[in-house]
């Protein structure tokens, strides 16, 4: 962990542009498991996949940021707080970083290339892997419509708390 109490201001960048983008993502995810005719779907998954290629490179940076400056101390009253949010904050980048590599394996293992909005398509030829085909799918939808949006919801909940709590010279990051 960084000695620094504050987040740089290109990481509240960071944060917000990826809050920005995960919740789309997932909003096209759950609009995808509920569309009432395959084409819907499809058409749905097709545009997930679109953005999904932009959100791949942000949050591969965002997470290579992270690494490189380090998480300033956690804040929160009691030790439970502090280590709530020091888990929490590293589980959200671990798993996204699951879900961007999950995805597009997902696609490759059965020969499938991303299509980026009918702009360019980014293939891997990756069909011998095909016995990990399931389980990425397995992780991705897990992760994606059960695991992420919990850990969101209580994510937003410490970050009310938190912002209920601190006074503004207490609060270290302007998120
Ligand atoms: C409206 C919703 C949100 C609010 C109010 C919020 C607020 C915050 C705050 C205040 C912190 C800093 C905590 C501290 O000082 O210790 C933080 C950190 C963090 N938040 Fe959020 N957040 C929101 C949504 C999200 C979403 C949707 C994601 C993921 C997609 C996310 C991922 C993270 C991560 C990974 C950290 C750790 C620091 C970092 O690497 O940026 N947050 N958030
Ligand atoms: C933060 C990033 C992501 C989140 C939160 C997310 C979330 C989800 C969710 C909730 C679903 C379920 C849809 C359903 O039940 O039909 C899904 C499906 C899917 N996602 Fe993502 N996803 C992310 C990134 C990506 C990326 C980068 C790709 C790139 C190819 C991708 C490709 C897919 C595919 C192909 C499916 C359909 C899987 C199937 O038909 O079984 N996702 N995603």
């Amino acid at each position: 962990m960084s000695d620094r109490n504050r987040y740089s201001s290109v990481s509240t960048i960071n944060h917000w542009v990826t809050a920005l983008l995960v919740v789309v993502m997932l909003a096209l995810g759950f609009a995808a498991a509920a569309a009432p005719s395959e084409t819907v779907e499809n058409y749905v998954l097709g545009v997930h996949i679109s953005l999904g290629f932009f959100v791949l490179i942000f949050i591969i940076w965002r997470v290579l940021f992270r690494i490189y400056e380090g998480f300033p101390r956690n804040v929160g009253k009691t030790a439970l707080e502090r280590w709530a949010a020091y888990a929490a904050h590293r589980l959200i980048l671990i798993l996204l970083t699951i879900q961007v590599i999950t995805g597009p394996m997902y696609l490759f293992t059965e020969n499938e290339c991303m299509n980026v909005f009918g702009w360019f398509s980014l293939c891997l030829p990756l069909e011998s892997l095909s016995m990990i085909h399931e389980p990425m799918e397995w992780l991705h939808l897990n992760i994606g419509l059960y695991v992420l949006p919990v850990l969101l919801v209580l994510h937003f909940i410490g970050a009310i708390r938190h912002y209920a709590t601190n006074s503004p010279q207490e609060t270290p990051a302007d998120m």
